[in-house]
């Protein structure tokens, strides 16, 4: 089986006193200056005035993030409970309840306390079931690893969690509950899906081998799949695409996944997302220092995976057509030279200066490839230019398009589940920079706004429909460890694509 689903953990939610849970670790969200609330005396009656003495102590008090575990007294139900700081009440965000159960999960975990029950924090500018979906989503990918290549009995391995409830108060409806569960579920089964595949290291992860996880995976959700293989391509005329993988040994694949979730004649929103294997640079290769990195140079490919892994789990009522050209970009006695000039498929030719500039090829031939379905709406993300981390690092990702709604409508969903974008422009003028003397355009722009003439080159072949392009190039890896996101892949883009398309249909 190529692709298994990553989290294990049972996750409910039931109704409850908290104080009267029969559990191995009760977990409290405390503000900062509410210490004294009627259930923190009740904590006091259970921990034999612990509680008030550690408060006395000033060994808690409420800031984000802080931690104080006490044990019960030997008559309790709870045998533990944990204070975790949350930062004022009124500061409260989703995303702030997503870190909050990212951080419990964690820390219990390190201390091998796999089961326990959370009473949830309510966003005060969010519905309940929100704030649900977003504590449910920090637990899941706190328990998210990669480790298929350690042995199962490393020593100090942190504990994979068991059994965590969410208890419900008193007015919270069960069936509410439960469904805000299911969807954050979905949505983190593709999510780890997308980290699997970024995580796979570059000797695992062909072209081949990235096509046949979509199509084991989209086996599984039912979503229909097509692969192009080179022989195909070749007869189409992918001449940017095929540019790029002449290089490699390993032969490129286009990837077409259609789920059919909305009326027949729907036309679908299409979602194209880079499939880089590895970027060596080509012969404009790259420098030593972080290459390894660039495993993670089909980041755009992973969310566009997850994300329709996610789309078939909560059933959405849409249309869907996921588009993924997977390619190597490799230095060989056969690989594209500065200064060759490639035959899209589109017809435009491109004069490729910089064999580095790999990614806005191979989407130009996709992002033609795409409009054959005409899509609604077309969404493309891409690991694309080092510019957009000198712009906007590892805080969000750049967003740019032809259509301002659609762009603002992908910020909102942003916001929302917590994977930001920020808006670059994309003025005619900048188009300037890609003009060619020898073919209709070229694929670098100079230094200057990189981002914005990486995306203003492919806004001549997406000018058939409403599109918006995504730079994830500071985000679909993260250098070190936090809680809910281990070091790696980040699968960033699965969320903010569920949530635009889930507003679609609302
Ligand atoms: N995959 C890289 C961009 C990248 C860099 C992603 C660092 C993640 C981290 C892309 O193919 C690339 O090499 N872009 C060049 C473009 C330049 C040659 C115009 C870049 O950004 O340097
Ligand atoms: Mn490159
Ligand atoms: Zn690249």
């Amino acid at each position: 089986m190529y692709f298994k689903k990553g989290i294990q953990m049972k996750l409910i939610a039931k109704k409850g006193a908290p104080l009267e849970q029969k559990t191995a670790c009760l977990v409290l969200g405390v503000f900062e200056g509410k210490l004294k609330e009627e259930q923190l005396a009740g904590v006091d009656g259970l921990t034999n005035g612990a509680w008030s003495r550690a408060v006395r102590s000033k060994e808690f008090g409420g800031k984000a993030g802080e931690t104080l575990l006490l044990h019960c007294g030997a008559a309790a139900k709870t045998q533990r409970i944990l204070l975790v700081g949350c930062g004022k009440e009124a500061e409260l965000t989703l995303s702030a309840v997503r870190q909050f159960g990212s951080d419990v999960a964690k820390h219990l975990a390190e201390k091998q306390q796999t089961s326990f029950t959370l009473v949830p924090l309510p966003v005060k500018k969010a519905t309940v079931v929100e704030s649900l979906q977003a504590l449910a989503e920090g637990v899941l990918l706190a328990d998210y690893r990669y480790e298929r290549y350690l042995p199962q009995d490393k020593p100090g391995r942190t504990a994979l969690l068991n059994n965590v409830t969410l208890l419900l108060a008193a007015g919270e409806k069960p069936a509410e509950a439960e469904a805000a569960i299911a969807t954050a579920e979905a949505i983190c089964a593709g999510v780890c899906f997308a980290r699997d595949l970024v995580n796979a290291p570059g000797n695992l992860k062909s072209p081949e081998y990235l096509a046949m996880q979509a199509v084991a995976m989209a086996e599984q959700a039912g979503i229909d799949a097509k692969l192009l293989d080179y022989e195909e391509l070749e007869r189409e005329g992918f001449g940017a695409m095929l540019g790029v993988a002449q290089g490699s040994e390993r032969p490129p694949y286009l990837v077409v996944l259609e789920y059919r979730g909305g009326a027949e004649d729907e036309k679908p929103v299409a979602l194209v997302g880079k499939g880089v294997v590895f970027d060596s640079g080509g012969i404009s290769l790259k420098p030593a220092e972080k290459m390894d990195e660039m495993k993670m140079d089909m980041g755009g490919a992973a969310a566009v995976f997850g994300a329709m892994l996610a789309a078939a789990g909560l059933k959405l009522p849409l249309n869907l057509v996921a588009v993924v050209p997977a390619v190597e970009n490799m230095p060989s006695g056969t690989a594209i030279r500065p200064g060759d000039i490639l035959t899209s498929l589109s017809g435009k030719t491109i004069e490729v200066l910089n064999t580095d500039a790999e990614g806005r090829l191979i989407l130009a031939d996709a992002l033609t490839y795409v409009g054959r379905y005409e899509p609604r709406t077309v969404i493309d993300l891409a690991t694309l230019t080092g510019a957009c981390i000198i712009a906007l690092g590892n805080q969000a990702a750049a967003v740019l398009g032809n259509n301002d709604a659609l762009i603002r409508a992908l910020i909102k969903a942003g916001e929302h589940s917590g994977e930001r974008l920020w808006q670059l422009p994309l003025w005619d003028a900048y188009a300037v920079q890609i003009k060619s003397d020898f073919a209709d355009v070229k694929n670098t722009g100079g230094r200057p706004a990189g981002t914005i003439t990486a995306a203003a080159f492919l806004q001549t072949f997406a000018d058939q429909y409403r599109w918006a392009h995504l730079d994830i190039a500071g985000m679909a890896w993260a250098d070190s460890a936090k809680a809910g996101q281990p070091k790696g892949g980040t699968g960033y883009g699965v969320r903010v694509l569920v949530e635009y398309l889930r507003g679609l249909v609302k």
